[in-house]
């Protein structure tokens, strides 16, 4: 990859735009005539080379977080993995040529950027990207942070442990994925239980499940065991709280939120990215990329209808880029 010096970065880039809300087949346009962020002082500027999508931006894009949406038009996008080609003047450890990767809205609901990572450019403060790991090209990186740093915040929330049990809901999804692995190969699980439908349970095992459920065979309240932790990344809480040892806790991350389920909205931080770092250098925890894509950036259209459809596995990623 070229180092850039800040003297040739262009002021106009491509990027996906949306002025309206609606779905991403309605609304969603390739501008190529962006203006290229500017850095502010705690912020770097970022080459894209790949992003990917997450739910939160198919939702943000339909209006369901108007009240605390910033102003349209967006360029949405909150996972990239890039090069650093510009430095703001309190940045302190990043520098140009720095391969980094991060979700860029701290806040996920909370007046997210105008411009996020699905554009040529975009600018990001230094704490919420870390360096890459060496081992993971830029596709398989974009797939991780927002996923990977929600898992584990909803794991530290519930004071996950060795020799925890867990049930995980939706054990097949870009966050279900990595709560698998985390559970089981980061804060030592005794067991780990996820549900997924039945093409997907294969994955789930190979991810470190010791018990995959078929949810249209099998109702997972009504198992005999009852777990330490239920993690439902479906929306579920009616029936997770059913699954759950007394005194353990429920987290969801979709809601409705029916006690003594809680729920929690992410925040972004590469030091979670960094904490992590040795496990995915030594692939104890790897990324998982659906395998219908990677969609080029000319078909991020057709990525969106596709994550939409809810049935992804593991991640939708955006890459090459322009
Ligand atoms: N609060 C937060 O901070 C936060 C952060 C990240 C995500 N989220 C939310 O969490 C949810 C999951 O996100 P994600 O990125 O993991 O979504 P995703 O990747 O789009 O999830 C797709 C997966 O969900 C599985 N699934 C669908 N219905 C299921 C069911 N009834 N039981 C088990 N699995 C089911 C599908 O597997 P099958 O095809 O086998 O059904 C599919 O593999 C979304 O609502 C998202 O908005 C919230």
């Amino acid at each position: 990859m070229e180092i850039q010096s800040s003297a040739s970065i262009p002021s106009k880039m491509k990027a996906w735009v949306y002025s309206e809300y609606g779905n991403a087949s309605n609304v969603l346009k390739l501008d190529s005539n962006v203006t290229v962020p500017e850095v502010k002082e705690d912020q770097v500027l970022v080459k894209v080379v790949a992003a990917s999508i997450n739910p939160v931006d198919a939702k943000r894009m339909l209006g369901m977080f108007k009240v605390s949406d910033s102003p349209l038009p967006t360029v949405p996008g909150y996972d990239v993995a890039g090069v650093v080609v510009k430095v703001g003047s309190q940045v302190k450890k990043l520098k140009i040529g720095d391969e980094v990767y991060g979700d860029v809205n701290e806040k996920a609901l909370d007046h997210p950027k105008r411009c996020g990572s699905l554009a040529e450019y975009t600018a990001v403060e230094e704490k919420l990207l870390a360096l890459k790991p060496k081992n993971l090209g830029f596709a398989e990186a974009a797939s991780l942070p927002l996923v990977i740093e929600t898992a584990h915040e909803g794991l530290e929330r519930t004071g996950f442990s060795t020799g925890k049990s867990i049930l995980v809901l939706g054990g097949a999804g870009g966050v279900g994925t990595q709560i698998i692995q985390l559970a089981k190969h980061v804060f030592g699980a005794s067991i780990v239980a996820a549900t997924s439908s039945k093409s997907k349970l294969e994955l789930l095992k190979s991810l470190g499940a010791d018990l995959a459920i078929d949810y249209t065979k099998e109702n997972f309240e009504d198992l005999p065991e009852k777990f330490d932790v239920v993690y439902d990344a479906v929306g579920q809480t009616d029936r997770a709280v059913k699954a759950v040892k007394e005194g353990g806790s429920v987290v969801t991350i979709a809601g409705p939120v029916i006690p003594p389920a809680f729920i929690f909205i992410l925040t972004s931080n590469g030091s979670v990215l960094d904490k992590l770092k040795p496990y995915l250098e030594s692939g104890k925890v790897k990324p998982v990329l659906d395998p219908n894509g990677p969609f080029p950036f000319s078909q991020t259209v057709e990525a969106f209808s596709y994550l939409e459809t809810g049935r992804a596995v593991g991640k939708v990623v955006i890459y090459p880029f322009p």
